[in-house]
């Protein structure tokens, strides 16, 4: 248990809070940025200063309580966000200035944490040697999520023919590498606009890309999957699901791990499935999985996926806007497909 020269902290620091609920996508103005005293930590607490925010599409949800496992946020409520800090005060036994937490830190330049409250899923990274962003990417929840999807809920071995939707985004950008270095023969990634599938093949591992805005996917699907699908790991949901359950193989895995095509479509708008019976058919799975259910394995997740990057068998791929003010306008660009790889914000 240690402390720092407290003068060399700030008086004040930066924080958003939400301002009021977006109708649909949100907007600036859903937003307010204030400037509060840097709080003061009790015993068990720890005072974090915060390097890297993460970028959710998830965060929206959070704007409307629509997810069960954050708490609800009212109006004038911090904003809901994970992050990379570093220890600057602590008055918890476990932990010392200088260590490096992925923690629930808001959308704030400091925060204080509970040292015991599960809440905040403190996890102590350990390969701080590798870039802190990785903290946001790779050897954090979106790395994990690429891994569980792929390995766990997948099962990927050698030879499968494995399909990626989002794969120009947060974990689609490391999906495609999880899959190749468990034994994917041939890895297909769906992203929107030429750029991105430019990205796909050239930067992220990709050995084909389907342009979802521009392409017939069904055309695309039978050119790249002429021996069918074994493995498809789902960030967009929808129509694009439906076109492929007409060609998963006997015992095809399907990662269902987001659904970003309906995030801003009420119930009633939401596609309708009609080759759900493909399922039965090829005795296939089709399984969700949520990331912070395997707390527990983070440790060992961060640890393969670290010997992976130090191998090259897995490139992060990060997009990073730099300052606090910029937190509103990236989670808005997430939903209109301007991110490249992981998003984060360096604060
Ligand atoms: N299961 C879990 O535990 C877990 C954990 C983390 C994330 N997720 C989910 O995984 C998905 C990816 O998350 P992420 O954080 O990595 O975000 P991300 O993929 O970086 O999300 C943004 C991307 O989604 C695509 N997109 C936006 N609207 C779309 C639409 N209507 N149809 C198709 N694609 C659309 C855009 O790419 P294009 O330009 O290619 O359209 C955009 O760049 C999300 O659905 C998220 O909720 C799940």
């Amino acid at each position: 248990m240690t402390n720092p020269a407290k003068n060399q902290l700030p008086s004040k620091m930066k924080q958003w809070v939400l301002a009021s609920r977006p109708e649909g996508l949100a907007t600036v103005e859903n937003f307010s940025l204030q400037t509060v005293p840097v709080p003061k930590i009790k015993e068990g607490e720890l005072l974090v200063k915060t390097l890297y925010l993460g970028v959710a599409p998830v965060m929206l949800r959070y704007m409307t309580n629509e997810t069960e496992f954050e708490k609800p946020l009212e109006i004038g409520d911090v904003m809901h966000g994970r992050g990379v800090g570093k220890v600057v005060e602590s008055k918890h036994p476990d932990y010392e200035v200088g260590d490096i937490l992925q923690v629930k830190l808001r959308w704030r330049e400091y925060a204080v944490v509970d040292g015991d409250d599960p809440y905040f899923m403190i996890y102590k990274m350990k390969n701080t040697d590798l870039p802190l962003s990785h903290g946001i990417s790779s050897l954090a929840m979106s790395g994990f999520t690429a891994l569980i999807g792929m390995r766990e809920i997948c099962n990927v071995k050698k030879g499968d023919q494995v399909l990626v939707s989002g794969a120009a985004g947060g974990v689609g950008s490391q999906a495609g590498f999880v899959a190749r270095s468990l034994g994917g023969e041939r890895v297909v990634g769906i992203a929107g606009g030429e750029r991105k599938c430019k990205v796909l093949t050239e930067r992220l591992g990709y050995d084909y890309a389907i342009d979802y805005k521009n392409d017939d996917i069904a055309e695309k699907l039978n050119e790249y999957f002429p021996n069918g699908i074994d493995v498809y790991f789902d960030n967009v949901f929808g129509e694009i699901l439906d076109e492929v359950l007409l060609r998963i193989n006997r015992r095809a895995r399907i990662a269902l791990c987001g659904r970003i095509s309906e995030y801003l479509k009420s119930p009633d708008e939401y596609h309708r499935f009609k080759n759900l019976w493909r399922l039965g058919l090829q005795d296939a799975k089709l399984e969700a999985f949520f990331v912070y259910d395997c707390e527990k394995y983070f440790s060992e997740y961060e640890e393969q996926l670290a010997i992976w990057i130090r191998e090259g068998k897995l490139k992060p791929l990060e997009h990073i806007l730099e300052g606090i003010e910029k937190m509103p306008e990236a989670l808005i660009s997430l939903y209109e497909g301007k991110n490249t790889g992981v998003l984060m914000v360096r604060i």
